[in-house]
């Protein structure tokens, strides 16, 4: 009796002993299924990444309601077809660069533009075809300020670049901030809480040349002042850097390639919904799995997964996902996103609406703007279709051009009849195009919940194509190691030291 009670109390004490293993284990089943929500560059990378990561036998939906490429995409006008959206690559962007030459595509290089920099009355700034009249002028106007911001940006950039190495070690973080973090420390974080012109102002910077030079930039690359943060101020100063590119083509082939390439399924369709489900598979023993509803042209859906990437910026706006009886519930209301409307014409740019009398020599092709309340544009520049055709001569002497404009709303007709002297085709593109960057900046997670990534966290730090690609692979890796409890992958510290011994 009392032996086989004893028996009885350790063989239970194992079982218990194995259950409890079995549940700090339990996630350590190979997962079957991944959805990804969204099939703009930061969806589509993150499938790519997911496939590399979790091998080939893991089923990957991707749902896109609209089209393939999101933000990336084309303008189609008299046969041409023109970025309309994200445009334009930095030479140091690496994912991008590597899904290029990966997916066999090619790199073009937009043409070198003569710039000007307009505020309602006159040019503070305008560039000559004369490399060295352009250096002169810049010190003349701004002393060292130019050089002072090539080197900031140049430091910033160098600390940014660590991120390559991070992942081809394979670290995750789980937070936007801890990415940041380990890239660029308690430097990069704080400028999340700073104006790009409170972070120039304390790096000694004119406010003449922030007026003059960075709000212009600012206003093109993010269609707002320098109240944005500092950080996705200086990715947006980096935008001024030489070598920028794009992809031939237009940039959205590496969004299709990279989904071919990721042997994902598209599913044409709009997720409306995300539940958790629990499944019991044999008796004692239930899965926790994600139940996802959406809605296709043949009716609703639903779906079961194991982990779910969200690919795109949560936001009744954009994507109008529901979290069903989640407790604590998964706040999702992001803040709002910037209007930007991209306006194509093929016409005559109006050079005394820029205050050149006639006749005038006008020989710029990108114009931005200051920021004055006379000025319903933020920027027009002069643009080539995204399959190079050699523009003919005849086109050029008779100033006839495609012109992108990019204003915080619609343009109207009197407005359009000012900036042209005659035009004949217009199209218009209204974008929700990047976040309305108010320091200090509240960045959503990464991790809604047990097995849920959010990969647009990152565009409340800053929004562009690569960060896109960095959030994804940061979240291939995260969802991985977080499934296999490698917990020395995710958020390891001194990161920059310990790999520097590393080859
Ligand atoms: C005018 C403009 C100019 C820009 N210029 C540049 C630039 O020069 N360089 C640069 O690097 N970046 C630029 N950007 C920013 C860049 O385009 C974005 O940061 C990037 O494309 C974001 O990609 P994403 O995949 O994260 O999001 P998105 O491209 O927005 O992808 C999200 C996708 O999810 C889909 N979706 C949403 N909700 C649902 C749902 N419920 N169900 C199914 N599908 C859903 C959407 O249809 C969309 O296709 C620019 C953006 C704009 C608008
Ligand atoms: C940034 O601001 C937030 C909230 O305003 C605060 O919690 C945080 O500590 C600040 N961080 C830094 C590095 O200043
Ligand atoms: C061009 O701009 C000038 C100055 O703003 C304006 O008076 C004129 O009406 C505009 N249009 C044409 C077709 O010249």
């Amino acid at each position: 009796m009392y032996v086989s009670s004893a028996l009885r109390r350790m063989l239970s004490g194992l079982l218990l002993c194995s259950l409890r293993v079995a549940a700090t284990q339990e996630l350590r089943y190979p997962p079957n299924r991944i959805a990804v929500i969204g099939a703009g560059i930061g969806g589509t990378s993150a499938a790519y990444f997911l496939r590399q990561k979790f091998g080939k036998d893991i089923h990957i939906d991707v749902f896109e309601k609209d089209n393939v490429g999101g933000r990336l995409a084309t303008i189609e006008m008299e046969g041409n077809h023109y970025e309309a959206g994200g445009s334009v690559i930095h030479p140091l962007n690496l994912h991008m660069k590597t899904f290029v030459k990966d997916l066999g595509l090619n790199a073009r290089t937009p043409s070198g533009d003569l710039l000007g920099i307009y505020n309602g009355d006159e040019f503070v700034f305008q560039e000559s075809e004369w490399f060295l009249i352009n250096i002169i002028k810049m010190i003349w106007n701004y002393g060292l300020n130019f050089l002072r911001m090539y080197m900031w940006v140049e430091d910033i950039l160098d600390k940014f670049m660590r991120i390559y190495r991070y992942q081809t070690f394979d670290y995750s973080f789980s937070t936007t901030e801890s990415l940041l973090h380990a890239m660029g420390g308690d430097d990069f974080i704080s400028k999340l809480n700073m104006t790009i012109d409170e972070a120039m102002q304390k790096s000694g910077f004119t406010q003449r040349f922030i007026d003059d030079i960075v709000v212009p930039a600012m206003r093109v690359n993010y269609g707002q002042g320098v109240k944005i943060n500092g950080f996705v101020g200086a990715v947006s100063l980096a935008g001024t850097d030489s070598g920028l590119w794009a992809v031939a083509g237009g940039n959205k082939l590496v969004c299709s390639g990279l989904l071919y390439a990721s042997k994902a399924q598209l599913i044409q369709g709009t997720v409306t919904s995300v539940q958790e489900k629990f499944r019991s598979t044999k008796p004692g023993n239930t899965v926790k799995l994600y139940e996802i509803g959406y809605v296709t042209d043949r009716g609703p859906g639903l779906d079961l997964y194991d982990i779910v990437i969200i690919a795109t910026p949560l936001n009744k706006n954009l994507g109008n996902i529901e979290f069903v009886g989640f407790e604590p519930p998964i706040e999702t209301s992001s803040g709002p996103y910037q209007q930007t409307v991209a306006t194509f014409v093929h016409g005559r740019i109006n050079a005394s609406f820029f205050g050149c009398s006639k006749p005038c020599q006008f020989p710029l092709s990108e114009i931005l703007t200051t920021d004055s309340p006379k000025l319903f544009i933020r920027s027009i520049s002069a643009v080539s279709p995204v399959n190079p055709v050699p523009e003919s001569d005849t086109s050029k002497a008779s100033g006839l051009r495609v012109w992108k404009i990019f204003s915080p709303d619609v343009l109207t007709d009197q407005q359009l009849r000012q900036l042209f002297e005659s035009y004949h085709a217009v199209k218009v593109r209204n974008w929700l195009a990047y976040p309305r960057y108010s320091p200090p900046e509240k960045i959503p997670p990464i991790k809604l919940h047990r097995a849920i990534y959010y990969l647009n966290s990152i565009e409340w730090a800053a929004s562009a194509m690569e960060m896109s690609a960095i959030a994804a692979k940061n979240v291939a890796l995260l969802s991985y190691h977080q499934w296999y409890g490698k917990d020395e992958h995710i958020d390891q510290e001194d990161l920059a030291d310990r790999l520097k011994s590393e080859l």
